[in-house]
């Protein structure tokens, strides 16, 4: 039987990996549109990001406990660097369009 910090871990992780998809894909649509300069490296990162993810859904399904320090530096690296940072310079690039 599951406890309530894991349903709420689960229901977390299925929204985190649907989220990621749809925006990474939506993302990736704008590129292909504007022709974008950094499309590969962009790219690259989001699937190192959901393979991330995914790793750690399939780790929690398997009923493997996941470390919640983990999940943590995968967020705020995502925070920091992927959408402060490259996710800013699409926005920029998207304007110029
Ligand atoms: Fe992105």
């Amino acid at each position: 039987m599951k406890g309530r910090s894991s349903e709420l871990l689960e229901g977390a992780l299925f929204d985190l990996v649907a989220y990621t998809r749809e925006h990474f894909a939506r993302e990736e649509e704008e590129m292909l549109r504007i022709g974008y300069a950094q499309t590969q490296e962009h790219v690259a990162e989001h699937a190192k990001l959901l393979k991330t993810v995914n790793a750690l859904k399939t780790e929690f399904e398997s009923g493997e406990k996941i470390d919640p320090l983990t999940l943590f530096n995968l967020l705020s690296h995502w925070l920091r660097h992927h959408i402060l940072q490259v996710d800013m310079k699409l926005a920029l690039a998207l304007k110029r369009t």
